[in-house]
């Protein structure tokens, strides 16, 4: 059996996410982002977090699987769902729910960078430092959290709990 207990409640999670939207807002000043979010869990956090943008936004969605046992990733990244619209000289900001050991995005962002966008960032709301394995740059970053496994806000476990309205913990995990 596994408790949850909150890590983050949805005032502070929300409260961040509008300060991330202003921050982007000024960053972007007089041009256009284009968000691009990574399916399933970076769902919530883009709807959130496109809606305290003041310049044009645009969305597009990829999925990617990475493949491992259980809770933790493995290095090997495949793309489920490809964007839609082209990202040539877009500047495209990449919306991710968590950097864990980095694998995942520091493969999709060498990808995307190919792909010739004016420019290329990176939005995560959560961020779980003491897991890096591969160095990764979050331009935009929510919250630091610690080496634990988080739930809510589109991150799931066993694909349940993604639609908590705040970061919770799963406690006794084994
Ligand atoms: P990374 O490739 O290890 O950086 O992490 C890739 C993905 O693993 C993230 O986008 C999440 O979907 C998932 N993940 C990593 N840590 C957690 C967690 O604590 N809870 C839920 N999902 C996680
Ligand atoms: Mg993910």
């Amino acid at each position: 059996m596994y408790t949850i207990s909150t890590l983050i409640s949805e005032e502070k999670l929300v409260a961040r996410i509008k300060e991330m939207g202003a921050q982007i807002s000024r960053d972007y000043e007089g041009k256009s982002v284009h968000l691009i979010c990574i399916l399933k869990g970076g769902a919530y956090f883009m709807t959130e977090l496109s809606k305290y943008i003041t310049v044009p936004v645009t969305i597009d969605f990829m999925q990617v699987t990475s493949y491992g046992s259980g809770t933790t990733s493995s290095g090997i990244v495949k793309i489920v769902k490809d964007h839609d619209e082209p990202l040539e000289g877009r500047e495209v900001i990449v919306v991710e729910d968590i950097i864990d050991t980095g694998y995942t995005l520091s493969y999709l962002l060498e990808m995307l960078k190919d792909r010739k966008p004016a420019s290329l960032k990176l939005a995560a709301m959560l961020n779980k430092p003491d897991r890096r394995i591969r160095e990764v740059k979050i331009d935009y970053c929510g919250f630091d959290v610690p080496d634990k496994f988080v739930i809510g806000y589109g991150l799931d476990y066993d694909q349940k709990y993604r639609n908590l309205p705040y970061i919770g913990v799963v406690e006794g995990l084994d």
